[in-house]
């Protein structure tokens, strides 16, 4: 776990000033000039990370109070440096589970986020996940879509923005100009999102974890997006977060890739590296979420092109993992993948990991599509070649059995093919025998 950003609290009453400031930031007057969010980042059933970039070095206070007009305001101050191009990061403390809460920045945008309910409640929560991401009308026309689809929470899966360079000020150029579009702000500061990158934000296409530069690259992630964690804390961005009756899990595909040998077969190249394969199983394996999203940036399958950033270069790695997830008879888990710029639903046979494995890959929100990747493949359901696309996954532990819900939605909100709803049961081991 990286350390936390350095904040300091301080309690005040709900003062009529202090009122008057929240009223006026719920209206919804357009932003200072300079003033990026706030958004949300990491928000858990007692905390939350809220983000901004600001115009100039200083420290900042931000108010946070309950969204039903109850108890007392928080206030928290956070410094905004140089060193971090002007970004700041409060850690909101002290929360209660599925509670709505409103934040106040002088200067920012209307900004409220609802936090997760507590995680053995049941519950009824929707994610939104894409990947493939530009500042273009399309792209803009998605991230209003999914704010009307009113997602609990949002999973930025890599290519969230293209750079393509590893040099530190471009990094920043591009985050600071994706994070400026003014419908990613209406719909990241309004509930939590959380990222994992792909090729273009790491710094190179097909880029593997031997880039120069790649330190960069990480910095500029840390400094533009509110995590819980990064990586190791020192290298990579991995990180997981709950919501309800889901987990995800981030992982981060380039950091370590081709840098050495694998933990799975030290004759090859490793893909995940050994310190993100050790937190990923011990997560895994203590995960008490009835259903466990592997989020990744590439897909796990062979593209079928010229290109190596895909599982199919790691298949001892993936064996590795999904032969994990069998012999520890860990329940519920789904695959997540993007960067193809194909939508396509991939059903595995139980043989990997003892009940079927669902493999959704959503690519890209913006147009720029990819036929040529639309290949055959044995586990194949569906697949549409698809601009501006993105999906829903809705999991319900209201009702028995529990189910997951898979929506490929285009830019209009209509679904590319039928729905796929999963119950918990198929997705459970057999009992040993
Ligand atoms: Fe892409």
């Amino acid at each position: 776990m990286e350390p936390v950003p350095n904040v300091t609290r301080r309690e005040f009453m709900a003062a009529g000033s202090v009122v008057a400031l929240a009223a006026a930031g719920e209206a919804a007057a357009p932003p200072a000039e300079g003033v990026i969010g706030p958004l949300v980042g990491h928000t858990d059933t007692a905390a939350a990370f809220l983000w901004a970039r600001l115009p100039a070095p200083g420290e900042y206070t931000l108010s946070v109070r309950r969204g039903d007009g109850t108890g007392t305001g928080t206030e928290y101050a956070a410094e905004a440096t140089a060193d971090t191009d002007l970004t700041a990061k409060w850690h909101v403390r002290g929360l209660r589970p599925a509670t709505r809460y409103v934040v106040d920045l002088k200067g920012g945008r209307p900004c409220s986020f609802t936090t997760p309910p507590a995680s053995e409640t049941p519950a009824r929560v929707t994610i939104a996940l894409g990947s493939c991401a530009d500042e273009d009308a399309g792209t803009r026309a998605v991230w209003t879509r999914m704010a009307s689809e009113k997602p609990d929470a949002v999973v930025l899966a890599g290519d969230t923005p293209y750079i393509d360079s590893t040099d530190l000020a471009k990094q920043r150029t591009r985050h600071r100009a994706f994070a400026a579009v003014a419908e990613y702000q209406e719909l990241l500061a309004a509930r939590p999102f959380w990222s994992t990158w792909d090729d273009h934000d790491f710094g190179r296409n097909d880029a593997d974890g031997t880039l120069k530069g790649k330190e960069n690259s990480r910095q500029a992630f840390t400094e533009y997006r509110a995590q819980p964690s990064y990586g190791d804390g020192t290298g990579g961005i991995y990180t997981a977060f709950r919501w309800g009756p889901v987990e995800v899990f981030l992982i981060d595909a380039r950091w370590w890739s081709w840098t050495g040998p694998s933990f799975a077969d030290p004759a090859k190249k490793t893909l995940l590296g050994r310190a993100q394969w050790d937190w990923l199983r011990k997560a895994l394996a203590a995960s008490t979420a009835p259903f466990k999203v592997l989020a990744v940036g590439c897909v796990w399958e062979d593209k079928k092109n010229k290109e190596k950033d895909h599982w199919e270069t790691y298949l001892h790695e993936r064996d590795a993992l999904f032969a994990f997830v069998k012999e520890k008879r860990i329940g519920g888990v789904v695959l997540f993948g993007g960067d193809i710029h194909v939508t396509r639903l991939l059903k595995y046979p139980p043989e990997f990991v003892g009940y079927p494995l669902y493999d959704f890959i959503s690519s890209p929100m913006h147009a720029r599509v990819i036929p040529s990747l639309n290949v055959k493949h044995p586990y194949l359901v569906e697949s549409k070649v698809q601009p501006n696309t993105f999906l829903t996954l809705t999991a319900d532990t209201t009702i028995k059995p529990a189910t997951l819900t898979a929506r490929f939605l285009d830019k209009d909100g209509k679904s590319l093919f039928t729905d796929t709803t999963v119950t918990l049961d198929e997705l459970t081991p057999p009992a040993p025998r």
